[in-house]
């Protein structure tokens, strides 16, 4: 596996990796990420929420890869956020994972009243060298701008819904002037994407399925993509698109696709 993206504090983060949002703790996350580190993946993207640190962590000690070739996400829960709450958060979520750093750690989403606090939190976390990048998921552009008033470090990545039928152009132009990287949850849509006829088209020129041309188009474009499976062959699948490159005129194809359709809930308008 290739492609290796580098946020504005210098740390290089993997543009790829496997997401573990609607995976069963137990088996069935320890040995999806077994699968994906087997399979070469170096970043795994997991939160407190999704209940399944413990599993990632276990799964990472079995597998026996060394720490430092790791790039482990997690994500500061709604309920958690606010200035103590969350540094509390932290640690539980280091001592379910049983590593003594998390490389990137999110606000997983912009609680009004609360995110400010939390991004204070996260800002002590950073300097006190227990997380190696900083950042936000879920968050418009107008969340960006009000946090960076006060802000003393800018996020250095936002994890957003996007995939070909939100591909949230606005918002990764505004990013990108930030230097905020911007990363993909869904990218697949949920699954929901697979059988789009244009991108099946797409897939057969270079001999790819759509789940690998969704996620080439997310690498060509400069958008750090996590895609979910449980299942060995598509995680193994899902990895393999670093030996073929989306022509320009594809990439636009592709692009035309956006509905501004979403899988899951507005930053706007959550209610959890
Ligand atoms: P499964 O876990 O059974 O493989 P997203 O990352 O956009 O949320 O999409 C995840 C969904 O897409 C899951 O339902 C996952 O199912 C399915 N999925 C992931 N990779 C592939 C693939 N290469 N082909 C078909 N379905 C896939």
């Amino acid at each position: 596996l290739q492609d290796i993206v580098t946020l504005h504090n210098g740390v290089k983060m993997p543009g790829f990796g496997l997401g573990v949002w609607q995976v069963q703790d137990g088996d069935e996350v320890v040995n999806s990420v077994k699968y994906a580190l087997k399979a070469g993946y170096k970043a795994i993207d997991t939160a407190a929420v999704y209940k399944n640190e413990e599993g990632v962590g276990q799964a990472i000690k079995e597998a026996g890869v060394p720490r430092e070739d790791l790039f482990i996400t997690t994500k500061c829960w709604n309920a958690d956020q606010g200035y103590e709450s969350a540094l509390a958060a932290f640690e539980t979520s280091l001592e379910k994972l049983g590593l003594d750093y998390v490389d990137l750690y999110l606000i997983h989403w912009p609680v009004a009243g609360k995110y400010k606090d939390t991004w204070r939190a996260f800002e002590k976390l950073y300097k006190d060298g227990k997380v190696r990048a900083i950042g936000v998921s879920n968050f418009h552009q107008h969340h960006l701008e009000n946090l960076l008033v006060d802000a003393e470090i800018t996020p250095m990545v936002n994890q957003i819904e996007l995939h070909p039928l939100l591909s949230q152009e606005p918002l990764r132009e505004y990013c990108q002037s930030k230097n905020i990287k911007v990363e993909a949850w869904s990218p697949l849509g949920n699954g929901k994407l697979l059988d789009n006829p244009v991108l099946k088209e797409i897939g057969e020129k270079y001999n790819k399925t759509v789940a690998q041309v969704i996620l080439r188009w997310d690498v060509q474009n400069d958008i750090i993509t996590i895609p979910k499976s449980t299942k060995e062959h598509r995680i193994i699948e899902n990895a393999n698109i670093f030996d073929f490159e989306l022509s320009p005129e594809d990439i636009q194809t592709i692009n035309s696709l956006n509905k501004n359709e979403r899988t899951g809930a507005d930053p706007d308008n959550f209610n959890f």
